[in-house]
């Protein structure tokens, strides 16, 4: 192995990854005076978080709803009100979009929090769209109703038009920069640097502007380094979304939960993948079949095409799959905003009016845009708790945390989102949990205490790694072998499955992963390698994909975004646990666990907390 030469860095906290989580965990822990770092392989504005639109779901109840108890035989309302959105609502509708697979104590969490992180974001200066009176102004967004359930949907999902992540992204930058956070730019994070009994003690870096390396020792170490969109053929993620984060903890040992569960979004750009905001159909947008009908209609009576997004994207295929798809090989479906005034679509969406027009060639004011259900985010992740501390489960404790490691955001599983995550209950997500982490690390960080010296064999392990791929000469280029892994997964791991083409798509991965020594990286030099850090990334995206195939072969049920032919019914008895995928060493076999959801909420409702028999799992109809 060649010799390295590394920087080294201390502080309190080092926070890996600059999205809307990562910067919101940044922010949080320099407000409060921890000596915190920022590493991010991308500038801060140019995360994933920047591509989401529709908004942040918060129960402000800046809306108000009008209902009734339905009407009379003159066809007149019968009690008329108006009703306000509250965060039991709120934890209502997340309870059954995640299918019933949420950690009830997170989940209340989010429910609760959010009117305050929202109003947080809104006094850091994120500039929302706003009502008549000023308020921040609300969208419908699928899944998110009223009275638990029984009532009309509600206007919970916060937005800044249809580019709030870009909005939200901007502010927590600025603000972390005001608080003197020190950001770390265009670093990738090679490996986590691990004592022997287990506590993160920091990370290595490859500095990829002037080939540098840096071992960041840190007494918490957070991980925001988001999803694995990249895993599949077809994704709205940005190509910087490869899991580097959940492949990091895979290597240390630790395991990966509820992989199985991966959402399609009903409106990628038919083709392109870009996203079309569900705030389209929020707006009143709606999607129709060859024969022009709004199929939606009678597969979700009440609530039509603002449904769960697992549910509308099932429905888009079945119609597919029965012949009414649209276009040539009548292989996807039209969503329909030209009825909307044009006005609106100026100062609603104006974000996927130009998109559309970029990449489907469509004018929304006249023409429908072509869209498909394309891969878009990942419940599974990072186990943790609702502070954002890692857990390392046992036999005897599936609670236990794993000292100095935190994840927040679409790497982290804490879990909100169970089986299926509600649309903008990711934004809402990445602010609240870290938000959380900051607090928590606030708490436990000893600022007096020196910064632990790092375990120098992990550190030795590290850069072997990062050398033998740096130096890997195998018969495998890294596009063909990560090519391989995207069209795996995205025609055996896709919105149905079976046990056929889950037992293939796992035989296939595994295939797949035996390949990884033996890949070719052309380039071995430092600076601004892209060959190399693709293949880091492979590297990363691989251990996801695996343990996506296996938890999802393992379980026999349909629940959330895992629908399973051979098993449509959701199986409480059985199957109301959480997937764990542990992986031993480099070797990329996987073993597979279980751990119990959390059942219990933060707050009895003798003391103003959900009454849990509201909350009782049911049969997820819309
Ligand atoms: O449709 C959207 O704007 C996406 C939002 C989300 O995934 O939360």
């Amino acid at each position: 192995m060649a010799a390295y030469d590394y920087e080294t860095h201390e502080y309190d906290v080092v926070v890996v990854g600059a999205g809307g989580a990562g910067l919101r965990a940044t922010l949080g822990m320099a407000e409060q005076g921890l000596r915190t770092a920022c590493v991010t392989k991308v500038f801060p504005t140019r995360s994933h978080t920047v591509a989401a639109q529709g908004g942040i779901a918060a129960s402000l109840g800046n809306m108000p709803i009008q209902t009734s108890d339905g009407e009379d035989a003159d066809g007149k309302p019968i009690n008329p009100r108006t009703i306000t959105d509250n965060w039991q609502w709120h934890l209502y509708d997340t309870v059954k979009g995640s299918d019933w697979l949420g950690d009830t104590d997170a989940m209340e969490y989010l429910a609760r929090e959010a009117p305050k992180a929202v109003y947080e974001l809104e006094h850091y200066g994120v500039p929302f769209s706003r009502t008549e009176e000023g308020k921040i102004y609300q969208r419908p967004f699928g899944g998110h109703t009223t009275e638990f359930g029984e009532g009309p949907s509600v206007q919970r999902t916060c937005a800044a038009a249809d580019r709030t992540g870009h909005a939200i992204l901007h502010t927590l930058y600025g603000q972390s920069l005001k608080q003197k956070a020190e950001f770390f730019i265009e670093y990738f994070a090679i490996d986590l640097i691990m004592s022997e009994d287990g506590v993160c003690q920091g990370v290595l870096c490859w500095k990829l502007d002037d080939g540098t390396l840096h071992l960041f020792s840190a007494k918490m170490v957070v991980l925001a380094t988001g999803g694995y969109g990249r895993a599949y053929f077809s994704a709205t993620s940005a190509h910087t979304c490869t899991g580097d984060g959940n492949g990091m903890v895979a290597r240390a040992g630790l395991p990966l939960q509820d992989m199985e569960f991966v959402q399609f979004h009903p409106t990628g750009i038919y083709g392109a993948g870009c996203l079309i905001t569900e705030g389209a159909r929020g707006e009143g947008g709606y999607l129709t079949n060859s024969e022009g009908e709004r199929f939606m209609e009678r597969y979700a009576p009440t609530y039509k095409d603002l449904a769960s997004r697992d549910v509308v994207s099932r429905c888009m295929t079945m119609e597919i799959r029965e012949g009414r798809g649209v276009g040539k090989d009548g292989d996807h479906i039209h969503l329909n905003l030209s009825h909307l005034p044009p006005e609106t679509l100026a100062l609603r969406l104006p974000g996927i009016s130009e998109s559309a027009r970029i990449f489907a060639g469509v004018d929304v004011t006249k023409e429908p845009i072509p869209v498909l259900p394309t891969v878009h985010y990942n419940m599974g992740g990072i186990p943790t708790n609702y502070w954002g501390e890692v857990l390392a489960p046992t036999a005897d404790d599936p609670d236990r945390v794993a000292p100095g490691l935190m994840a927040v955001g679409e790497a982290g599983c804490a879990s909100v989102h169970g089986a299926n995550r509600l649309g903008s209950n990711s934004l809402i997500d990445l602010v609240v949990f870290g938000r959380a982490a900051a607090i928590r690390a606030g708490a436990v960080v000893d600022r007096e205490s020196a910064v632990p010296s790092p375990n120098m064999r992990s550190v030795e392990m590290a850069l072997a790694r990062f050398d033998g791929l740096r130096h890997a000469r195998g018969q495998v280029a890294t596009a063909e072998l990560r090519l391989e892994m995207q069209k795996t997964m995205q025609e055996d791991a896709a919105v149905f499955r079976t046990s056929e083409t889950l037992a293939q798509g796992k035989q296939r991965m595994d295939d797949i992963a035996s390949k990884l020594p033996d890949v070719a990286v052309t380039d071995n030099t430092l600076i601004w390698n892209s060959d190399l850090m693709e293949t880091l990334e492979l590297a990363n995206l691989i251990p996801n994909a695996v343990a996506t195939v296996t938890a999802a072969e393992a379980r026999k049920e349909s629940r959330g975004a895992h629908a399973h032919e051979d098993f449509p019914n959701r199986d409480d008895e059985n199957w109301r646990k959480h997937s764990l995928v542990w992986f031993k060493g480099d070797e990329m076999k996987s073993d597979l666990g279980y751990r119990g959801v959390h059942l219990n909420p933060l707050t009895s409702h003798n003391d103003g907390g959900i009454d849990l028999k509201k909350i009782a799992p049911k049969a997820r109809v819309y």
